[in-house]
């Protein structure tokens, strides 16, 4: 069986990618909803939580474990590979390459919770890997949390969203990194504003390969889908099909626990 986790709904994108990839794998996926937002938390409660989690998804029986989150696998990631040098721990971190390698501006930008944007982690990611580019860090706090409440449609969120991004646009940003799992539901707002002007860089495709890659076993079963959440169970029940994720909704058959951790 597969564990993935994230502080909320934001992981469902990479649970998605993950389920095409393999689709006759258990999957269980845990969302932290009693301790959403990870990105305005401190890195110590991050690990305390992502340890938890790791140990909990374990104890059920999980042999693979995949941080969909990219503020706990700055964070955390590391400890999570000590707590379980037996279980193989994919993590997920912005596309900084892909989208340095394919900018042609040479100008990027990736967006992000408080937390990552701050984070050693993203300054080695781009030290290693920008090449010269410029890059641009957007925090963009609150947004993960107006996502989990699944009203993007709202005219204030909406603004709020253009005037973060119109102005990277006006500056020559050419690709604008996802760097927050929540943020890949926000494409019907984002891909108008940057059509013709900008890609989108997600990278949950690339990690559903990995996880693929180091799946042995565990891509063989029933093609089980259990969702666990630590607060507000029926609205992580209610998501895949509110964000249209198909796939999902087609593989929970049973309803969603909330889990005491
Ligand atoms: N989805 C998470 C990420 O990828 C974080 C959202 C949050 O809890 O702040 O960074």
């Amino acid at each position: 069986m597969i564990g993935v986790f994230d502080s909320g709904l934001g992981g469902l994108s990479v649970l998605a990618a993950i389920s095409r990839a393999l689709p006759t794998a258990d999957l269980t996926y845990l969302a932290d909803s009693a301790h959403l937002p990870y990105g305005a938390k401190p890195d110590e409660f991050i690990r305390g939580r992502v340890l938890a989690i790791g140990r909990h998804l374990a104890e059920r029986g999980c042999g693979l474990l995949v941080v969909a989150c990219n503020t706990a696998t700055a964070a955390a990631v590391q400890a999570l590979r000590d707590q379980h040098p037996d279980i193989p721990v994919v993590g997920i971190e912005p596309g900084i390459k892909p989208a340095a390698i394919s900018s042609k501006t040479r100008h990027i930008a990736v967006l992000t919770t408080e937390s990552t944007a701050q984070s050693a982690r993203l300054t080695h990611l781009i030290d290693n890997h920008a090449n010269g580019l410029k890059v641009q860090i957007v925090a963009c706090p609150g947004w993960a949390t107006r996502i989990e409440s699944l009203d993007m449609e709202d005219p204030t969120f909406s603004d709020e969203v253009t005037a973060k991004i119109v102005p990277l646009l006006e500056q020559g940003v050419d690709r604008l990194v996802l760097g927050c799992t929540h943020y890949s539901f926000l494409l019907p707002l984002l891909e108008p504003l940057t059509a013709g002007r900008a890609e989108l860089v997600d990278v949950a495709a690339a990690v559903a390969r990995q996880v693929l890659r180091l799946s042995g076993l565990h891509a063989r079963g029933t093609g089980r889908l259990t969702m666990l959440a630590t607060a507000r169970p029926e609205r992580l029940h209610r998501a895949p099909q509110a964000l249209g994720l198909s796939n999902l909704t087609c593989r929970l058959n049973s309803a969603t626990h909330q889990v005491l951790i």
